[in-house]
């Protein structure tokens, strides 16, 4: 590793409301002297709007604005290589910057759960000195807003991302107790269609913007396919496959 005196730290925003995230991100984030954060093109972005009005006013901000949409699936040829160079970009950019001074990374949710950070950690590995401060995730934050415990027993819980094919969320919604899937948007009608052939339609819930202003907390089947956010998750309660009795 290269000599540096600053280092690359990614800080876990938590699932929207700021009150959620951990005293030390918040500490890391009053005393940044240099911010990035991903954001779509012409968007404020997720992870920036969380931290609005907890930013050091002289901080240099450092918007990462993505290529292409982050909805295509992951074998186009296209998706991958826009994305692999702007990831390549950034963390040359970020590596400059930590050779000098500390840069703080803004991530939703906890930054090794399906975070776009991953990227920029494993190209960072051996150049600059990386620390990440975990968050609570997104998923988290949404089954809390339904008031109904997600696991409870041996309930096997299954993560799954919207973005699959069909067969593969039918295979693996057969197995699941309890079920969140993520990166719903555009894949909503598919990810309907795998919960309606696994009979698990009738009991999936939909949280929009989970702990932020304008939640919305419904049951998939009265939403339609194209009244979704890609900032929504689908989720189904497991009933507890061993109820522990009380004594
Ligand atoms: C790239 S993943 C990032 C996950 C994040 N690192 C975490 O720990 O939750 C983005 C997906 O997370 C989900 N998500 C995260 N936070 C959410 C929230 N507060 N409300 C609804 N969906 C959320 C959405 O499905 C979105 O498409």
């Amino acid at each position: 590793m290269a000599p540096t005196t600053g280092k690359v730290i990614c800080a876990g925003l938590g699932p929207g409301d700021p009150d959620l995230m951990s005293l030390r991100a918040a500490r890391a984030i009053g005393e940044a002297r240099h911010v990035a954060y991903f954001r779509k093109a012409g968007r404020a972005g997720q992870a920036r709007r969380i931290v609005e009005g907890m930013l050091n006013p002289s901080a240099t901000e450092y918007p990462m604005e993505y290529p292409v949409t982050t909805e295509l699936p992951f074998d186009s040829p296209d998706y991958t290589q826009a994305l692999a160079h702007f990831y390549d970009d950034w963390a040359d950019r970020l590596a400059t910057l930590a050779a000098t001074d500390d840069i703080l990374v803004l991530c939703e949710g906890d930054p090794f759960f399906y975070g776009s950070f991953m990227h920029l950690h494993s190209r960072l590995q051996g150049r600059v000195p990386v620390e990440v401060i975990p968050g609570i995730t997104g998923m988290t934050g949404c089954w809390n807003a339904t008031g109904t415990p997600i696991t409870w027993g041996d309930d096997v819980l299954t993560v799954l991302m919207g973005t699959l094919p069909e067969e593969d969320l039918v295979r693996h919604m057969e197995q699941a107790d309890a079920l969140v899937v993520m990166k719903t948007g555009r894949n909503l009608p598919r990810v309907r269609r795998a919960l309606e052939r696994t009979g698990r339609l009738d009991t999936a819930w939909l949280v929009e913007r989970g702990t932020m202003p304008g939640q919305r907390v419904a049951r998939l089947s009265e939403v339609q396919d194209h009244d979704c956010p890609y900032f929504a998750i689908v989720l189904v309660h497991g009933h507890g496959r061993r109820p522990e009795i009380a004594e």
